[in-house]
């Protein structure tokens, strides 16, 4: 028989195949949640799992932000490198729904990491705190979600403390965030007033009692809020405001449309408490009855769609082993379409070879379980002896790079410098490394005689030179320079091109993969370049399909 001949089923095979896949990706939902620090996001995470029995009790999540006070406690952050490996991505089953929740560090020093971490979910919570309203990083990551059209779910967290009004928060929302959004419930009053919270889409009223977990007898389903049912819950005055709010807000937002916000046009808007585990539960159920399942992803090529029967995922993150004797590193890999099967071989599409992988591996809660297979949505830990670069794409052959993984530019721009030259090749290797990882970006001058090294954050840069000292053995510092963006060119005129690179040639570099790079020192000399170039194009991210500034 010619081995190269079909099984007779094959054709079953493949549309068993194609059904599972389809299958699972119906019941998973992968998403991050998001917010300015001390918003509530860590909280938020914790009653999640324990809804979703991932964890028993309060607590066991242990804050992977590096407190703002610990600037340069390196234990901390070797310490905090640890947990956040066990705490990227913690996965529970709520309702029959597999939640993949991708963790996201607070501190905004390591804001890249967040930006990547928003590219491998298909959409996010944020959490604003009612007492600050939309702080400076809530309106950053929401310009990176606005970039992506990635569905938002806001939720006002923090309703037993005094607060802003709930309207002016809404207004707020809308300005600040530049997004429609649509309340889902509606406070009873804030702060030491804070009665509970009316689901307009559930049209059900539940109670808060400070301090007490979840009761089911504080929730009362009011089908007309005019049923005088609700004064005798919450007092006439109270009753009489509830309805008048909801009046207004009926009148004055459309009727929420989940294809809106699917299509990331409208934001559903939840108030609750964090702390006391109050809307919590509302919103979760929620989350999983409208949020989108795992969606596909466009590549150099072509869009590839989640339910196609081919294998394909991108590694958005890399960490290092925390053992500096063991240079292996796990590199994190959102499955995008098909069916990662273990021991496979997959075709490493940068490096063009094929690789096997023993041990990926899935997390659950704070464990991680080696699995032998993941479906679209899933996100698998790949141990890594050097082959990945965040952006890698891995498929069952076809020669596509997923998009949509761009670098930033950095804010905080320092020249590294050898402090031992007998040393150098371990810099170079140490410092190549680290870049790979994403824990700063490298551009590089002279031939790379000149390294620069650009972060949107202070701490990085002790990361950094700890990190080369402790796991390459070679020492370094950082010699601040004058540099305010890093703009990437492209141009329609390469002459005009040419001949901006050789006047500015003192302020050109090259990032990683070689592409040229104008360092502007100022804003000004930024613009008058801009004016000056009406041919080249100089963008602030390392992918062009963003605009131009
Ligand atoms: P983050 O991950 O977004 O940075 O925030 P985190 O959950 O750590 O919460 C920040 C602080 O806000 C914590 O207090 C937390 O207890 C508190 N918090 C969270 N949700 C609520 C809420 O609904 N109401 C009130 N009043 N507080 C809330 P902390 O004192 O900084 O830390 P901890 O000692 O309580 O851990």
């Amino acid at each position: 028989m010619n081995p190269n001949a079909l099984p007779a089923n094959w054709y079953l095979c493949t549309r068993f195949s194609n059904m599972r896949i389809e299958s699972e990706i119906q019941r998973r939902r992968t998403f991050a949640i998001i917010s300015h620090p001390d918003a509530g996001k860590t909280t938020l995470t914790e009653k999640f799992l324990l809804y979703g029995g991932a964890i028993q009790v309060a607590g066991a999540v242990k804050s992977n932000k590096i407190k703002k006070s610990a600037t340069s406690d390196f234990m901390e952050i070797e310490r905090q490198r640890g947990i956040s490996v066990a705490t990227s991505v913690m996965s529970f089953v709520y309702e029959g729904i597999m939640v993949n929740l991708l963790d996201t560090p607070g501190h905004k020093d390591f804001a890249e990491d967040t930006y990547r971490t928003l590219t491998a979910v298909d959409s996010v919570i944020l959490v604003i705190d009612c007492v600050k309203g939309v702080e400076e990083q809530t309106e950053r990551l929401m310009e990176v979600c606005r970039m992506r059209n990635t569905p938002v779910i806001i939720f006002i967290n923090k309703m037993d403390r005094d607060g802003k009004d709930p309207f002016d928060l809404l207004d707020e929302l809308e300005e600040k965030l530049k997004i429609k959004v649509r309340p889902l419930s509606w406070p009873i009053n804030t702060g030491t007033y804070f009665k509970g919270v009316y689901s307009l889409y559930h049209k059900k009223l539940n109670l808060f009692r400070p301090g007490s977990q979840r009761v089911e007898d504080d929730v009362f389903t009011i089908e007309n809020i005019q049923d005088t049912a609700l004064d005798a819950q919450v007092g006439q005055r109270d009753a009489d405001t509830l309805r008048h709010d909801v009046e207004l807000i009926e009148g004055v937002y459309d009727t929420f449309d989940v294809n809106r916000y699917l299509k990331a046009e409208v934001a559903p808007v939840f108030f609750g408490s964090a702390i006391n585990n109050f809307g919590v539960q509302e919103l979760l159920e929620t989350f999983i009855q409208i949020a989108p399942l795992p969606q596909g992803r466009d590549t150099d090529k072509r869009h590839v769609e989640a339910d196609e029967p081919k294998f394909t995922g991108f590694i958005f993150k890399i960490h290092a082993n925390i053992d500096p004797r063991h240079r292996d590193r796990i590199a994190f890999l959102r499955v995008c379409s098909g069916h990662f099967e273990r021991n496979n071989f997959y075709h490493h599409v940068r490096l063009d070879k094929n690789l096997r992988f023993n041990n990926p591996y899935a997390f659950l809660a704070s464990s991680k379980d080696v699995v032998d297979e993941a479906f679209p949505g899933d996100v698998i830990g790949l141990y890594d002896t050097g082959n990945f670069k965040i952006g890698d794409t891995l498929t069952e052959g076809e020669d596509v790079m997923f998009r949509g993984i761009p670098s930033f530019s950095p804010e905080i721009f320092k020249e590294l410098i050898n402090m031992d030259p007998m040393k150098t090749k371990q810099l170079e290797k140490g410092i190549e490394q680290l870049t790979d990882e994403g824990v700063a970006q490298l551009f590089l001058h002279n031939n790379g005689h000149k390294k620069v090294v650009g972060t949107v954050g202070e701490l990085q840069f002790e990361v950094i030179q700890y990190r080369l000292e402790h796991e390459y053995g070679a020492k370094c510092r950082f010699q601040p320079i004058s540099m305010n963006k890093a703009c990437w060119l492209t141009t329609t005129d390469k002459k005009q091109l040419d001949e901006f690179m050789r006047l500015k040639t003192d302020y050109i570099y090259f990032d990683k993969d070689n592409n040229p790079v104008y360092m502007a020192e100022t804003a000004w000399a930024l613009n008058v370049a801009i004016q000056n170039h009406p041919h080249i194009s100089f963008h602030t991210t390392s992918e062009f399909k963003t605009e131009a500034v």
